[in-house]
């Protein structure tokens, strides 16, 4: 891709912690493949393994889920030749950054944090990487010199906690080293549903894989939970969450005709989840192939991998060796 030095840096990421669902894609993969597509922006779009370290136990699992992440994006659509598509493991100059970052943040800051404060409140045990997580992505942010970071409203917080650790660096050092980030949140998409009307979630169990199999796809979609009017009732498309889900994927017209047809009664339950399957269907059609086909050949994976870590492993280390000599780290 052109490094051209006047386009404005896109930095995202997104962990491998389970096969990824529609509220990825509609929440944060799209909008980061649209603008990384558009040639604008000099971008860089990684799996976060670090991050997930946070919660997964087992290598060969994070290795496979990685591997899925990345067949996924690119399945999606993702232009490889418009993105440093990586691994953020192979820039471990993120996790010294962290470590830098760490002493410039205090611990009552680092409390305020919804990812630490959530799983408090159930009681649930927190390590110190999942207390440091704002920190790594921070550093995740901040080391490619990020103008702007797409991500789901989950994540506003986070970028904010990166835009003050980049301030605090700044003042500390007293240097102009990090420009403050801006996120990038899709606010129309919201939250989107699962099948039983909740967040769709991998936790809750109530989400459509994207690259499940024909049958996986299938029952889910014709389980997902509606209320017991008969289909000759007038709906509420707003309240149905077939509607929520499937008006994702229409442009403005297909949209209201697809409104019409819950407004206007004698569409069943039955006809709309039928309906969205075929829709869910038509979307996969070159994806899914396309997806068997990358998982399976993953050469081809580690290839895109090694040469996109490398680039993004060199604006890293310059980034680095300024920093090093601004703290001291650097002695000569
Ligand atoms: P999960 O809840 O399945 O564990 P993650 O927390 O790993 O999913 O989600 C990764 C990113 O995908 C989130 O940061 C968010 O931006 C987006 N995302 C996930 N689920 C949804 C959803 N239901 N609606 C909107 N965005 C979502
Ligand atoms: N925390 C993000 C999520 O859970 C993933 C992530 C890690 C990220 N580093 C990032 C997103 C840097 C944007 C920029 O979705």
């Amino acid at each position: 891709m052109s490094d051209s030095n006047n386009k404005k840096v896109l930095v995202s990421g997104i962990k491998p912690t389970g096969r990824l669902h529609f509220g990825n894609y509609f929440g944060a993969m799209k909008q980061n493949i649209d603008l990384s597509n558009s040639g604008e922006y000099e971008s860089y779009v990684f799996i976060a393994d670090y991050h997930a370290l946070t919660t997964v136990r087992n290598g060969d699992e994070l290795r496979r889920q990685t591997i899925e992440a990345v067949a996924s994006y690119v399945a999606c659509g993702l232009d490889l030749d418009k993105v440093i598509l990586f691994k953020q493991s192979d820039v471990q100059e993120v996790t010294e950054l962290t470590w830098i970052f760490n002493n410039l943040v205090t611990v009552p800051f680092m409390m305020r944090a919804h990812s630490f404060k959530d799983k408090e409140a159930k009681n649930e045990d927190v390590n110190v990487g999942l207390f440091d997580y704002p920190v790594l992505m921070a550093s995740d942010i901040l080391i490619y010199g990020a103008d702007i970071v797409p991500v789901g409203a989950d994540q506003k917080q986070h970028v904010e906690y990166t835009r003050d650790i980049a301030g605090y660096y700044n003042r500390a050092y007293s240097v102009e080293e990090f420009k403050l980030p801006k996120d990038l949140i899709l606010e129309a998409v919201g939250t989107i549903p699962g099948i039983d009307g909740q967040k769709m979630s991998k936790s809750y169990n109530n989400h459509i894989e994207l690259f499940c199999s024909d049958e996986d796809l299938k029952k889910r979609v014709m389980s997902i939970v509606t209320d017991s009017a008969s289909p000759e009732d007038k709906k509420n498309p707003d309240e149905n969450n077939i509607y929520k889900i499937h008006k994702l994927f229409l442009n403005k017209e297909e949209d209201e005709v697809l409104r019409g047809k819950f407004l206007n009664g004698g569409y069943s339950y039955k006809e709309a989840k039928e309906d969205l399957l075929d829709t869910i269907n038509k979307w996969r059609s070159n994806k899914k192939p396309l997806y068997d086909e990358i998982v399976d050949n993953q050469e081809k994976i580690f290839s895109i991998l090694n040469k996109n870590g490398e680039v993004a492993k060199e604006k890293a280390k310059q980034k680095m060796l300024k920093i090093r000599k601004t703290v001291g780290l650097s002695i000569n």
